[in-house]
């Protein structure tokens, strides 16, 4: 459930009709539900309540890093699973304590790696040998002890889109499930490392339960394996992944499913479990908000030309992904069209023969479900500016953060003086 609702006429963000932010603001602008970001961060911890202990929860920042986002879900409790200095230093910012944030990703550099230990993190996930013994080597130079899980690759398919699936053997992700043994009895002897659990991450986007249980039974084998050889296991990190509905009325498993199998597929274990959902957090807490341009003739249907595009909301040109799309104020009448935005190229298509609300130039609709993986993944690309987002609050709202027009982008460039002359 969300707080995008029809009243009187017109869809609101809370309690306040999207067009009073349009004229505020501006279109393309994100706009983001407080009261919907924190539902879903309660309904989530609930859902983890069955646990044997209380679990860790660590937001994917990459899902949505916006500052306000970021403390709006740290006064939840909730914690940061980073993959970048840049997230870090998001998550730090927004007051989340280090010891809760998880650093994860195949590509963490020295510095990053020196930086999370100097600023105290609570957990680095290591993906590879090379990773854990490059840690090992920085923390004791620094005299400190890294806090670490093992990431292992279970060899599961997701069954989800193919560039967003890590799970398969042949994903750069973690390290492969046969190599953990050996792995982790090498690492476990390193002074620089406490290597006290596993962690896995099988995909985003998931609809089915069943792959990430088979992924867990993998990991809960590994760890019974791993104490019967002699070491200690505190932590698994089951990472994040489920999955929320695109189209409305779709079903997919609710987080009291994915709480029930993880009781279930956990049982036993003796471990904090820690967790790092970012969609099902985020996907539904948010809306791109945007103005119809022209429509535009076409040989079969109209193209409806909308001011946002792929570069400000990039899922459906990658990944071929579908947002409802529906006005700001329906009249009630229906048309079948084409969704494009301005850029000069045919992948920025939002949608094709799609049956929509009757708009016309000038009208104002959203991309719903952007909340995740939106306004982060946006580019400048035909030298378009970073779209605005704004966080609604009851009857308030605020921008939190500011539209990054052409012109500023440019002003980072230059032209060297030897093509002055
Ligand atoms: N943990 C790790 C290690 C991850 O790589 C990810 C997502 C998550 C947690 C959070 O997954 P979630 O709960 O959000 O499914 N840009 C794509 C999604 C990429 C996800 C990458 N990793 C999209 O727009 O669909």
């Amino acid at each position: 459930m969300d707080h995008f609702q029809l009243r009187n006429g017109e869809l609101h963000a809370e309690d306040v009709p999207l067009s009073r932010i349009a004229e505020a603001v501006g279109t393309p602008v994100y706009v983001y539900s407080r009261a919907t970001f924190e539902r879903h961060a309660r309904v989530f911890r609930k859902a983890l309540s069955g646990l044997e202990r209380p679990p860790h929860i660590a937001f994917a920042v990459k899902a949505n890093p916006n500052l306000a986002v970021l403390s709006l879900l740290s006064r939840e409790g909730l914690g940061a699973d980073v993959v970048s200095g840049g997230e870090m230093a998001r998550a730090l910012a927004a007051g989340m304590p280090a010891s809760d944030i998880v650093f994860s990703g195949v590509g963490k550099t020295h510095k990053e790696l020196g930086d999370a230990l100097d600023a105290g993190i609570g957990q680095f996930n290591i993906e590879s040998g090379e990773e854990g013994r490059e840690l090992a080597e920085i923390a004791a130079a620094k005299g400190k002890v890294a806090q670490c899980a093992l990431r292992v690759n279970p060899d599961v398919d997701a069954g989800t889109h193919d560039k967003i699936s890590t799970g398969k053997a042949d994903n750069k992700f973690g390290v492969p499930i046969g190599h953990a043994p050996a792995l982790f009895a090498e690492l476990s002897q390193k002074p620089g490392l406490n290597l006290r659990g596993l962690a896995v991450h099988i995909g985003s986007q998931l609809s089915d339960l069943a792959p990430l249980e088979a992924a867990f039974a993998k990991l809960g084998a590994m760890m019974t394996q791993l104490r019967a050889e002699g070491h200690t296991i505190t932590h698994m990190d089951l990472g994040g992944g489920l999955g929320v509905p695109y189209k409305a009325g779709e079903q997919l498993p609710s987080p009291a499913d994915y709480g029930a199998m993880v009781a279930r597929a956990t049982k036993g274990w003796d471990v904090t479990l820690m967790f790092e959902p970012g969609r099902v957090i985020a996907g539904n807490a948010g809306v791109l908000l945007t103005r119809v341009i022209r429509v535009k003739r076409g040989l079969k249907h109209p193209f409806v030309i909308v001011d946002a595009a792929m570069n400000d909301l990039a899922r459906p040109a990658l990944y071929g992904a579908w947002h409802d799309f529906d006005a700001v104020k329906p009249s009630g009448e229906k048309m079948v069209a084409n969704i494009v935005g301005p850029i000069c190229e045919t992948g920025d298509t939002f949608a094709m023969d799609r049956e929509i609300d009757t708009l016309i130039a000038g009208d104002l609709a959203v991309f719903r479900t952007a909340g995740a993986y939106g306004a982060t993944m946006a580019s400048s690309y035909n030298s378009r500016g970073f779209v605005a987002e704004v966080m609604v609050d009851g009857s308030d709202f605020a921008v939190v953060a500011d539209r990054i027009p052409p012109g500023d982008i440019a002003d980072a460039e230059r032209v060297p003086d030897f093509l002055k002359d």
